[in-house]
């Protein structure tokens, strides 16, 4: 019966998210990214909650804006976009920042969807 009460709690809860009831940022996902985020000191280089720079971009309100590389490429930080930053090593990195900085990180697949949608939150 727990069970049952948990999928009802969820499917009322995804109810409530879909129709701005709820914000983003009230959701149990986006805490257990930002607990994520902590346990791996993303906030010691990142700002999450203003623009601050710190020894890398804000990751605040980047969603979905374009990204100027090193290479002089523009891209826009889209999933794709964000998972690759948060794993990819050799990839080209943010205009203006050290390349060599944002560590090697290894994610689960859920680890790291968890996270790229507490960045598209905040
Ligand atoms: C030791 C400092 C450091 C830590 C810790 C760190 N990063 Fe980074 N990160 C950087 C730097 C510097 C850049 C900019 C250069 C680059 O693109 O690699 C960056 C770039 C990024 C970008 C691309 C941002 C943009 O403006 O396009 C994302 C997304 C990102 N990091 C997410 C994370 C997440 C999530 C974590 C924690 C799991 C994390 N970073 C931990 C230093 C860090």
């Amino acid at each position: 019966m727990i069970a049952k009460d948990k999928i009802k709690k969820y499917i009322i809860f995804c109810i409530l998210i879909s129709t701005n009831y709820i914000k983003a940022q009230e959701s149990p996902e986006f805490e257990i990214g930002l607990e994520l985020m902590d346990k791996y000191s993303c906030s010691l280089c990142h700002s999450l909650f203003d623009k601050r720079r710190l020894v890398g971009p804000s990751l605040k309100g980047i969603y979905k804006t374009n990204r100027k590389l090193t290479n002089n490429e523009v891209k826009v930080a889209d999933e794709n976009y964000l998972k690759d930053a948060i794993i990819n090593r050799n990839r080209a990195t943010v205009s203006g920042f050290q390349d060599n900085l944002h560590p090697k990180y290894t994610f689960t697949e859920e680890e790291l969807k968890i996270l790229v949608s507490t960045i598209k939150n905040l």
